[in-house]
């Protein structure tokens, strides 16, 4: 177990397409192992494989832990198989530190991926649960949350961070 560096923007690996897991082994369960320890050190609610220089589709989550009580997941190879509504909440990202802003997505979102044992999993989530899923998903193809933002906030965001970084 061990915390791991956490990648920021504009870090290219943020941008890339992470590769499906083709085989679920004990190096992808140590690396989900990590990344779950280095989400609740951050702290923070979830993580995706890429935001730890790994370009796999391996993310994992947790929006109970602020609350004392832990309840992770981790979803290999997640795909967003249906989705309900929109809901606009705010977000941020380990990825992109200070910032925060409001994005637009689905409501409800219905999710099917893998466990670490490759037992198929679905889930049905809503509110920050649904988010968050959407979130890390995109994270697996390259989108940032400030991806999904007007271009004009966008680049504001991106010129602010880059300048911040010298
Ligand atoms: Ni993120």
């Amino acid at each position: 177990m061990g915390i791991l560096e956490i990648r920021t923007f504009p870090d290219k690996v943020l941008k890339v397409r992470a590769e499906e897991v083709k085989d679920i082994n004990g190096e992808i369960a140590r690396l989900a192992e990590d990344m779950l320890e280095t989400m609740y050190n951050a702290p923070g609610i979830g993580l995706a494989a890429p935001q730890v220089g790994k370009s796999l589709r391996v993310i994992v989550f947790d929006i109970s832990h602020k609350e004392g009580e832990k309840r992770p997941y981790i979803l290999i190879n997640p795909v967003v198989t249906a989705t309900e509504g929109s809901e606009v909440m705010e977000e941020g990202c380990l990825s992109v530190p200070g910032v925060y802003a409001h994005v637009k997505r689905a409501a409800k979102v219905e999710v099917k991926g893998y466990d670490l044992d490759g037992k198929e999993v679905t889930l049905q989530a809503e509110g920050l649960l649904a988010r968050v899923i959407q979130h890390e998903v995109d994270h697996l193809d390259g989108i940032l949350f400030i991806d999904r933002l007007s271009r004009i906030r966008r680049e504001m965001i991106k010129k602010r961070l880059l300048r911040e970084k010298g």
